[in-house]
């Protein structure tokens, strides 16, 4: 195994991200004598080994509630699971949300390690603490921070995972690529734009290491997300959540999340936010990634396409924030009108 990053979060606490082959994760996994490891149904299908103790949840956003979380509760308590014991998440986001959520209150604090299996999760869930479910129709309402004590990323684990879930990933990929404040990542994705899409292991690790550098730049200036920092990790969200909403979650999140990026990139360059040549090679790159940005909403839908906007849950203040890129690295967040909203995605 070799360690990434050591990330300081909440408390000062340290979360190490290591890079580990499938057997260095068998490995660690039987290293803990006393250990829970949470799977889905597709990431348990996904891992070859059979760690000591596990528990297979089903599958999905549908499942991301309090019965899940009872049933880790019940296998550790069944386990005898102590503090020291070790919660093990293996799954995409919404297995490693819930695993962490239950170490975050079991004992009030068990440890924890999390593995992700999907893109969007290695790229954007295992770091940062947020841990929660869903809970009353809203999503991520009930939840703590709590930063996992290792992230382990094996990019074998990803080989399995649908076109459609890798497509997801990639949206929060590029993200980063515009938000950070070097050319790195940029750089990276035109070049190995071929082996990123044939998921070559070596390629994906690559693209995930420099992918959470940039996410670990802006975390690490806001490790509790009181200064305003983290928020600009939401680029192109406000717009991508509407359209997941309007099309009634048929639009998965990353393809969202880069139409929004796509819709925040040409409205900045509109109002003169967005330096031209910033947004012209943004833009490109989702194009070279086969990103269709060219949807427009149909006018008809507008008025609940800005129903979804109002109920988007980073509203401040009574007005919905859109973070715009200012420059290379330097998002703005801003409040916009009906019209320009409007002018962006009708
Ligand atoms: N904590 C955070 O900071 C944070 C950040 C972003 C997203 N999230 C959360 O993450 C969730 C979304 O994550 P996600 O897209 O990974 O969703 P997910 O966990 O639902 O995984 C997507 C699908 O892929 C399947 N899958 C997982 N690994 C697989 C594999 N290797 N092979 C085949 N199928 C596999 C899953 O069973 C599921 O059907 C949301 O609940 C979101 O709120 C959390």
């Amino acid at each position: 195994m070799e360690r990434l990053f050591s990330v300081p979060l909440k408390g000062g606490k340290l979360t190490d991200v290591y890079r580990c082959s499938l057997s260095e994760l068998e490995g660690e996994i039987e290293s803990y004598p006393s250990a829970l490891a949470v799977f889905d149904d597709n990431s348990r299908a996904a891992y070859e080994g059979a760690p000591p103790s596990s528990m297979i949840l089903p599958p999905g956003e549908e499942h991301k509630n309090w019965s899940s979380i009872d049933m880790i509760l019940q296998n550790a308590l069944r386990l005898g699971l102590a503090r020291d014991s070790m919660l093990i998440g293996i799954g995409g986001g919404v297995i490693l949300d819930m695993t962490a959520f239950a170490a975050s209150i079991y004992m009030r604090g068990a440890r924890c390690i999390l593995v992700p299996t999907t893109l969007l999760s290695a790229v954007d869930a295992t770091l940062g603490g947020k841990t929660g479910i869903d809970y009353g129709g809203a999503k991520n309402i009930v939840g703590t921070f709590f930063p996992a004590d290792k992230v382990l990323i094996v990019p074998q684990l990803l080989r399995t995972l649908p076109e459609k879930e890798y497509r997801s990933g990639l949206g929060e990929v590029l993200k980063h690529a515009i938000l950070s404040s070097d050319d790195a990542l940029m750089r990276f994705l035109i070049d190995s734009r071929d082996k990123v899409l044939a998921r070559e292991d070596g390629t994906v690790m690559e693209m995930i290491r420099l992918s959470l550098e940039v996410k670990i730049s802006y975390i690490t200036r806001d490790p509790e997300e009181t200064k305003g920092i983290r928020s600009a990790l939401n680029l192109g969200h406000t717009f991508g959540h509407a359209l997941e909403a309007l099309s009634d979650y048929r639009v998965s999140h990353g393809e969202a999340v880069a139409w929004g990026v796509q819709r925040a990139l040409d409205l900045g360059r509109r109002l003169s936010v967005t330096p031209p040549e910033l947004a012209a090679r943004g833009l490109e790159l989702f194009s070279l990634y086969g990103y269709d940005g060219s949807y427009r909403v149909p006018e008809e839908l507008f008025p609940g396409y800005m129903d979804a906007v109002a109920k988007d849950k980073k509203k401040k203040g009574g007005a919905v924030r859109f973070i715009l890129m200012e420059g290379q690295g330097s998002p703005v967040a801003m409040a916009l009108s009906t019209d320009e909203v409007r002018s962006a995605v009708v």
